[in-house]
């Protein structure tokens, strides 16, 4: 990696790499919490990261490359972790209460590399490229704003 477009590159592969192993792995997640109201935002969810893997191949169409992945060790963690806590938590509130807190700190991990990514598009004047990250991003935020309004307004009481 020497220069800003190559890091920009590398990144791009790396959170493509990434929402096509979140899109691997929901299905499991929505599978294991019990709310119903959590259930239908993580699907919701689910059918918004196949369009961010469909946007994605549309930013690397953008800067004139072929979208590939490159194995992004973080994502592998946060996901391994989430699967430790679908394993492991007992009751069914601790459970979605504990689920909730895994998924926001994927929603936290992808909101930080979409906004160096669109910022990163806009410093190397790829300005298709950073509008289609700048809507994904904006997915993750309220994504994330979704998760915590469920948990504060009803998982965490249960
Ligand atoms: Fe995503
Ligand atoms: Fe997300």
């Amino acid at each position: 990696m020497k220069t800003l477009a190559d890091a920009f590159e590398h990144t791009l592969q790396d959170i493509y790499y990434a929402e096509n192993q979140i899109a691997k792995s929901l299905p499991n997640v929505i599978e294991a919490v019990t709310r119903k109201e959590l259930k239908s935002d993580l699907e919701e969810h689910l059918q918004e990261t196949k369009g961010q893997i469909k946007t994605l191949e549309k930013v690397f169409k953008s800067i004139g490359k072929k979208a590939s992945g490159e194995k992004c060790d973080a994502i592998e963690g946060l996901i391994k972790e989430t699967e430790g806590v679908i394993s492991d938590a007992k009751g069914a509130a601790a459970k979605n209460a504990a689920i909730i807190g895994c998924c926001q700190a994927i929603e936290h991990y992808e909101i930080a590399r979409y906004g160096t990514l669109r910022e990163w598009a806009k410093s190397l004047g790829h300005s298709e490229a950073h509008d289609l990250l700048t809507g994904i991003l904006d997915q993750e935020k309220a994504a994330n704003h979704k998760l915590t309004n469920l948990a504060v307004t009803m998982i965490n009481k249960t």
